[in-house]
This record gives C-alpha cells, structure tokens and sequence, in this order.
C-alpha cells in the first residue's frame, strides 16, 4: 500500500515496529518453539503480526511527523490546512484541535494588528506634533505632525536641538525621575523663532517597541504673535491718540495763560485745536469702523452692488481733495454686481483707495480708477469683478509693500501724519476685501507709481442705467 506520508527514519520506525509487534511476535515464536502451534500457521500468523505492525508503525509516525509540520506552520502565523485523512481517529482529533487553535491564534493576532494601525492611525493624526523616545531619550517615533514641524527625515538635527534645549532637557529628566508629566515653554531661535509649549509624558509600563517618554508639542507662535500685536496695537492706537491730545492740552493751557489776551493768536490756536480734534475723531472713527468689521468678518455679507455705480459716486465726492492736489482722475466703469456684497463697505475701500491715491500721489497726478468684468480666469484671477486704482506718484519700494495693510504702518510716518492719515486705511481695505471672500493686489516700485487692485465675487451687470454712460473713461479733474 502507498502511503501518502515520508517515510520515516530508521531507528525510531523500528522502535515503534518492536512496541506494536514485539510482543505477540515474541508469543507466537514461543508457542512455535513450545511446540504448542503449528510451524506453519504460526509461521503465517507471524507474518502477518510483522506486516501489520510496520504498516501501523509507519502511520502512526507519519501522522505524527504530519502533526509536528502543521503545528510548525501554524506558529509560524500559517492557519494549517485540514489533516490528510489520518488513518488513526485519535490524531485526527488532535489535529482538528491543533488546526483550530492555530487559527484563533491567527484571528488574535490579526486583531491585534488592526488595534496596532489603528493606534497608530489616531497618533499619526493628530494635529498637534508628538515624539516618542526611548529609554536613551533618543527619538524612536514621530507622527505625520512633529515630521512637518522638524523637517523631514534628514534634517534630524532639528529633533536633537529640540532635545538639547535645556527647558526641554529638563522637563525630560524630572518626568523620567519623579515618574509624572511635566510642562516646559521652550523658544527655538532656527530656522524661524517658534514658541512652543511642551508636554512631557513617562510612560510606565514602556511601550511594546521601547518607548519611555512621549512628547507633545503645541505650537504658540502664532498665538503669542498675535497677543503681541493686540498690544502692539493698544500701545499705537494711545500713541495715535495721546500726539493730538497733548497737543490740545497744551494749546488749552496757551490760550487760558499767556496768550489770553491776543485774539489773534487765540484764533490760530483755536484753528490747530480744531485740526487735531478732528485727527482724534478721525482715528476714533476707524478704529471703531475697523472693529465694526473684524466682528462680522467670518460671515459673509449679504446683498449685492453695482460696483461701476458706486465708483462713479465715489469719484464724484473726491472732487474737493483732488483739487487740493490739482489731480486728475480718469474713469474706465464697465457695468459690474459684486456678489454678495456690503455697498458700504465696498464704498470705503474706494475711498480709501482713491483718498491715498490723491494724498500718497504727485501734485498734478493722475489717476486712474477702472471696474472690469472678469470673464475668463486672467493673470492668475479667477472669474470676477476687479476694481483698479492707478496713480502716478512717488511709488512704494518693494520692503514696505507686504507691510501696508498693517495698522498703522505708514512708509514715511511724519509725511502721513501731516497729510491726516492714521495708517488704518489700507487695513480697514484689507479687512473688507477678505470680508467679501476677495483678493487685494499691489504692485508699486519706486517712481513708478502704484496699482492697487482689489478682485472680488462677481460678474457683469446686464443693463446700466440710462441716465449715466455705461463705459468711460470719463474725466474728473481738480
Ligand atoms: N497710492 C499710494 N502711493 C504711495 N504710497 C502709498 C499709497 N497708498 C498708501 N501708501 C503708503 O501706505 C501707507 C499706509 O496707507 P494707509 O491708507 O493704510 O494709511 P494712511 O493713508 O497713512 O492713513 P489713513 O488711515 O488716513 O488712510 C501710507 O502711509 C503710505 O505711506
Ligand atoms: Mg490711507
């Protein structure tokens, strides 16, 4: 008979050949030699007792050796496939048994498996940078998060200042010896000055793969920045405000004192009192207009306006500064609705615009104002409205321009002053024109004038009015 398993070594096949067939063999050659059977049939029966016991040895050892192999394969994290129909109904049972361990063991491990990603999903999610180290303080592992913050792998110096930062050294050593979470504020000066707020955790017991400590960055740059600026901008707005009062003040006391009997000083005192109130009302009206608009800044305005119309209007009004400059002003208005829009608000960032255009330009300017229908995406503007304030004045060096739109950042401070400007105008625009979810643009070099362009949501108006033209360009002048 062929049997479906190897055959097995020597030594051990006759071992089990002697323990099945041993015993009646060593029976049967006694009675043989008793003379108690016949040589014959005891001869056969002898045989016979032989061949059985082989045979039964050989199964019995390769279901054996088939057994070990799959318990093999099964610790290998290999579910084993059923037993070859075992010729012995007690193996079969063990290697059911064994087949079923092996494979609750493999659906344990897959579990843990999924539990390992899915920690591993939630920690390398997180938003906030984390480290963990080992029992040597030296990184093991960092989420998608702390990889951003330090740099890709490669630029691992950066983890090693961190680490080496004394705060943060620190906190590390008093977590490991007093076995509880500690906290360390902690400045790092490159690339770029962070401030960052540390959390450091023991772990105990270690995690599977070694890890001692977890560290948890929280990045306070641009929280502290902006705390900086909301006192910066405290500080600067009674600054603003304390120049014209103390000037006030002091011409009060002038006019109550020495100059008390001379009416003609008098009135030319009472004429500074005046221009300065006038400043302090001015500032107080920007700073309240200012907030006014940071506070609904996050929803987006409601109606919609004829940006050609309230371009004309506003032009219309600037004529009594334009000729303070003896400056022209041309118009280019193609019929324009911005949507959703505030027309207040839209009406300031013209006249803030054409104000600076006018008081920031030459005497004897000229400046321009356009509204366009974008219909097609251009220069890098999508779809929209795009409103345009050209002039020909002194023009802005190229430093300064990403800082115009800050609260009071003015190029040439004395000059803006004395022209009665705060240097809220281009903040107060910039707030508005982010209010209408739109885009401002500025190009100036140095004596070639300035372009402000504001792009913003929405498209051409189908008629205009009959009573004004539709398209300009018409002119203003002063
Ligand atoms: N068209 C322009 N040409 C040259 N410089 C300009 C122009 N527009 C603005 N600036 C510069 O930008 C600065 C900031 O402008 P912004 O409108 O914010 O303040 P301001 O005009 O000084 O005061 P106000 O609050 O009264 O508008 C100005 O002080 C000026 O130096
Ligand atoms: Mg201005």
């Amino acid at each position: 008979m062929r049997l479906p398993w190897p055959r097995p070594p020597w030594a051990p096949f006759l071992r089990a050949s002697l323990l099945i067939g041993g015993v009646p063999s060593l029976a049967l050659l006694l009675l043989m030699l008793l003379g108690y059977a016949d040589p014959g049939p005891a001869a056969l029966a002898l045989l016979l007792v032989v061949t059985a016991s082989t045979t039964l040895a050989r199964i019995w050892l390769g279901t054996l050796a088939q057994l070990a192999a799959d318990l093999r394969h099964a610790a290998e994290g290999a579910v084993p496939s059923l037993p070859r129909v075992p010729l012995l109904p007690s193996a079969a049972l063990v290697a059911e048994a064994a087949a079923r361990l092996a494979r609750s063991l493999a659906e344990r491990e897959a579990l843990v498996e999924r539990l390992r990603r899915a920690d591993s999903a939630i920690v390398e999610a997180l938003p906030d940078p984390l480290l963990v180290l080992g029992a040597d303080r030296s990184p093991l592992r960092a989420n998608a998060a702390a990889r951003r913050f330090f740099g890709e792998a490669g630029d691992a110096a950066d983890t090693a200042a961190f680490l080496r930062h004394p705060g943060i050294a620190g906190a590390v050593d008093r977590a490991l010896a007093e076995r509880a979470p500690q906290t360390a504020e902690a400045v790092l000066p490159v690339p770029v000055a962070r401030d960052l707020s540390t959390h450091v955790i023991p772990l105990d017991p270690p995690l599977a793969d070694g890890g001692r400590l977890l560290i948890v960055l929280a990045d306070r740059t641009q929280a502290r920045a902006a705390e900086r600026m909301r006192a910066d901008f405290v500080a600067n707005a009674s600054h603003e405000l304390r120049t014209p009062l103390s000037s006030i003040i002091g011409f009060v006391e002038t006019l109550r004192g020495p100059a008390a009997g001379d009416p003609e000083a008098g009135a030319r005192f009472l004429g500074i009192i005046a221009e300065q109130a006038e400043r302090m009302r001015r500032l107080i009206e920007d700073l309240l207009g200012l907030s006014r608009i940071e506070m609904t800044e996050h929803q987006a305005p409601g109606g919609e306006a004829r940006l050609d119309e309230l371009a004309r209007a506003e032009a219309a009004a600037m004529a009594p500064i334009l000729a303070t400059r003896n400056a022209s002003l041309a118009l280019d208005l193609s019929p324009a609705i911005v949507t959703p829009a505030d027309p207040g608000q839209l009406a300031q960032v013209l006249r803030n615009l054409l104000e600076n255009a006018v008081r920031h330009g030459r005497e004897r300017g000229q400046i321009g104002l356009s509204v366009a229908v974008l219909a097609a995406p251009r220069d890098g503007l999508a779809p929209g409205v795009l409103l345009r304030v050209t002039d020909d004045g002194p023009g802005i060096a190229r430093e300064h321009i990403p800082r115009l739109t800050e609260r009071f950042y003015r190029v040439d401070a004395g000059r803006s002053r004395a022209a009665g400007g705060t240097g809220l105008g281009l903040a107060i625009v910039k707030h508005i024109v982010s209010h209408h979810r739109g885009q401002l643009l500025i190009d100036s070099a140095p004596g070639e004038g300035t372009t402000f362009r504001v792009w913003l949501p929405g498209h051409a108006a189908s008629s205009s009015p009959a009573a004004q033209p539709a398209v300009g360009p018409a002119t203003l002048s002063g």
